[in-house]
């Protein structure tokens, strides 16, 4: 194997695997503190995680979030993936197909998702480098019609860009681009970040764009300028390995991106919770503060090394979690989970002060 883009991506695999690569800043999920209802009156086994995303009834609120394909490695991890995303009826995002447009070989590593998984929601990948060159939007049928996606993901990754050694930083054009893709696609479009997160701002412009869900990918879990700098350091490029350890914990905590883009989009955009999602609680968390699911990457990519079976057991470990959560709040639903009562604690509350973000709104 030679292609630079597959070295690539088996790299990207093996280093979050066996190096440290998270962020050594948190999510700040810790800072909202769900008030415990000693009196829940309701019975655990009654409580439904169910919900609609995308026009289709997930069995629970989880994404597994976008990571690989284009490599025999790969296909396996998205086989297994995809297998236990059917079995728990949980969406999934693939990785970046870029490698699909350009070696049309690799397409099987990325349409095994969907022959192994029917039914699930599933959502192509492409990044925003790459749909800033295209001159020809057509191309991107190609990634959708592969795997039969219910959405496009555009990711955005500016930061894992300006650290990788052959990073590709030319960002201008990506917001026009994506507001032409929204008028040719005829599927939903879902930005995503990949570790730094999503503020107000640029949720504003996104809506603007007609962008549909956003994935915010907050700071607090991987953090691609870690695997970056395992990158540079292993290629003796001490600048770009310098720029890693700088840029570390760049970005906006998941929790506070969560409520950045919940404050713009209000009730027009769904939300996915991720970077560094560990737990059900996690999840319970970000919805109680905005998202309509939670998403994880690196958890689930060990166990989907492994085997199947390892990666519906963390599914099911995850499903648990919600449900305690939703038992201790007395939430039967995921409606009424959004209604559960918390606190915020610092640095969260000074960071929403200080962004003039009046929050929970719907109390203003
Ligand atoms: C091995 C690996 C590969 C990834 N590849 C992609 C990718 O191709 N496209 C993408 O949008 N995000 C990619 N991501 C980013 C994740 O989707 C996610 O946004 C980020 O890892 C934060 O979530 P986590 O803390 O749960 O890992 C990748 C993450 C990992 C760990």
């Amino acid at each position: 194997m030679t292609d630079p883009i597959k070295n690539r991506k088996d790299e990207h695999i093996y280093i979050s695997m066996e190096k440290d690569i998270e962020s050594t800043t948190s999510t700040w999920l810790e800072c909202v503190k769900l008030i415990h209802k000693a009196l829940p009156e309701i019975n655990l086994s009654d409580i439904d995680i169910s919900t609609f995303f995308l026009g289709k009834k997930l069995h629970a609120p989880i994404m597994i979030s976008a990571m690989t394909g284009g490599t025999a490695l790969g296909k396996k991890i998205n086989r297994n993936l995809a297998l236990a995303a059917q079995e728990n009826n949980i969406a999934m995002m693939v990785g970046s197909q870029r490698v699909a447009l350009e070696h049309p070989e690799t397409i099987d590593t990325f349409s095994v998702t969907r022959k192994n998984a029917p039914d699930i929601i599933l959502i192509a990948n492409i990044g925003a480098p790459q749909i800033s060159r295209l001159r020809n939007l057509r191309k991107l049928d190609a990634l959708v019609s592969m795997i039969e996606a219910d959405a496009l993901a555009i990711h955005l990754n500016p930061l894992q860009e300006a650290v990788q050694p052959e990073g590709e930083t030319d960002y201008a054009g990506v917001l026009e681009k994506i507001t032409e893709l929204k008028e040719y696609l005829k599927i939903p479009i879902v930005v995503k970040e990949t570790g730094a997160g999503i503020s107000k701002e640029i949720t504003r412009l996104l809506i603007k764009a007609g962008v549909d869900i956003i994935d915010v990918s907050g700071v607090g879990g991987t953090s691609w300028a870690a695997v970056e700098y395992y990158r540079a350091k292993s290629r003796g490029n001490n600048l770009r390995e310098n720029i890693g350890k700088v840029f570390w914990n760049w970005g906006i905590p998941t929790a506070a991106s969560i409520i950045e883009v919940r404050s713009e989009g209000r009730d027009q955009i769904r939300i996915v919770g991720s970077g560094g999602i560990r737990t059900g609680l996690d999840i319970a968390k970000a919805i109680v503060i905005g998202a309509d699911l939670g998403g994880l990457a690196k958890p689930f990519l060990k166990p989907a090394v492994r085997g199947k079976e390892f990666v519906n057991e963390l599914i099911r470990q995850i499903i648990n979690e919600i449900k305690v959560s939703m038992f201790l709040t007395g939430s039967k639903t995921l409606d009424e989970l959004r209604q559960a009562d918390f606190i915020i604690f610092p640095p969260l509350k000074t960071w929403l002060e200080s962004r003039n973000i009046k929050f929970p709104w719907w109390f203003y």
